[in-house]
């Protein structure tokens, strides 16, 4: 279980965490949450498609992206699908970020074709976009109207999961994030019964992942394990998946990027990322995500590659209220050893994050970012993360634009 702050005590706490902050805090402790059925291994997907079909499931929609459905990694699944008298329509129209009008064709798209299920075949867009489909056809309401915790009175329609990247776990979590593209504003649904009845973790398809996404989506893994381990929501069963993926990913996260083709490695990754994915899905994330979620609405940063660049930042900002918790990462994480003290454990951690990022061509800078937005994106990031996220240590708006200033671009950098 967490352990109290070293430094800063339950003033800072209170600070941080809301009245119903902590009641959301209760709730989601003792919540029950769904884990889908998992299907591993090279060859799962198509395993998938045959329990589908098992299910009595007629007309399933796919949906996917154009990259995925081009290089066709949904095929195993469609074939196994049509061997057991499937029908599919293919929906390859989401994009990065979900826009909410590809996730409102999808909704037209399910409706007109009668279908009833959804298969997300991808990265974390089109299974968010899947999850948002199901419940809006369900609920007859527009993904807007469904946007914050539990506002949906019905249960989604069947959702499935094939997830094609290692990293946004959502194939294992309560959560779907949409984009509103004119208001430059991520959006979030919440709720319990949006976790897949079914997922199939398949690294025969993640063989092709080029290594810039290969790095930032294993990155945002990383991220969802340790703020699900440094926040006030931790539970000694989030605990344990979220020092699984941590240990997984530092053993495996620099072979898939320097091999590609390794089936263990990166079966081991897709692994390390659905763990990651139930541990932040019951302890939810931190400053690392309330930063990025500005700089992917805003810019569109790759979420992975904006968590990258800012967690060995904001983990020196917490170090003082979570040094002993950092210590455990260092030594699951395989940098340091138990006998070491904690301040020298959590100081190594922090900088293996950073030696990572190098190892695997992360930039230390977001090349999109002005210095002239920097204190909206930080009043922003703030207002998320004081909202919604179990924080170990309140960062003040001013403490977060400085955050934000060391990654600039170093020309940007002196002039702002
Ligand atoms: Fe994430």
């Amino acid at each position: 279980m967490i352990e109290m702050p070293e430094i800063v005590g339950d003033a800072v706490r209170s600070l941080g965490l809301s009245t119903a902050m902590r009641a959301a805090g209760v709730v989601t402790g003792v919540l029950p949450i769904p884990q889908p059925v998992l299907l591993v291994g090279p060859g799962s997907s198509r395993r998938l498609g045959e329990a589908l079909a098992g299910f009595g499931h007629r007309r399933v929609l796919i949906v996917t992206d154009k990259v995925v459905a081009g290089l066709g990694l949904h095929q195993g699944l469609v074939r196994a699908l049509s061997a057991g008298g499937v029908e599919h329509v293919l929906f390859d129209q989401v994009s990065a970020d979900a826009p909410i009008p590809e996730v409102e064709r999808g909704i037209e798209t399910y409706r007109r074709k009668g279908c009833d299920a959804v298969v997300a075949v991808g990265g974390g867009s089109p299974m968010d976009a899947a999850k948002v489909i199901a419940s809006s056809v369900a609920n007859r309401k527009r993904p807007r109207q469904l946007v914050g915790y539990f506002r949906g009175l019905r249960a989604p329609e069947p959702i499935y999961a094939v997830p094609t990247t290692a990293g946004t776990g959502s194939e294992v979590t309560v959560a779907a994030v949409i984009s509103d593209l004119e208001a430059g504003k991520k959006l979030v649904i919440a709720d319990t019964r949006l976790v897949p009845q079914m997922a199939a973790l398949d690294p025969a398809l993640m063989t092709g992942l080029p290594r810039e996404v290969t790095a930032a989506t294993g990155m945002d893994a990383l991220t969802h394990a340790t703020e699900a381990f440094l926040g006030h929501w931790a539970t000694a069963q989030s605990d344990r998946m979220a020092l699984a993926a941590v240990g997984m990913i530092y053993g495996n996260l620099r072979t898939v990027c320097r091999n590609g083709r390794n089936l263990a490695a990166r079966e081991q990754m897709a692994l390390a990322a659905t763990y990651a994915g139930m541990a932040f899905t019951r302890a939810n994330v931190g400053y690392v995500h309330a930063i990025a979620h500005q700089l992917g609405g805003r810019y569109h940063v790759p979420h992975g590659l904006a968590n990258a660049i800012l967690l060995p930042h904001v983990l020196k900002f917490l170090s003082p209220a979570v040094t002993k918790r950092l210590a455990v990462l260092a030594v699951r994480a395989g940098v340091g050893g138990d006998g070491e003290r904690a301040p020298t454990l959590a100081k190594k951690f922090i900088a293996s994050v950073e030696a990572l990022n190098r190892d695997i061509g992360i930039p230390g800078t977001v090349a999109a970012l002005r210095a002239e937005d920097i204190p909206q994106l930080a009043k922003d990031a703030c207002w998320e993360a004081d909202t919604n996220y179990p924080v170990p240590r309140y960062m003040s708006p001013r403490t977060c634009e400085g955050i934000l200033r060391k990654v600039l671009p170093a020309p940007r950098r002196r002039r702002g």
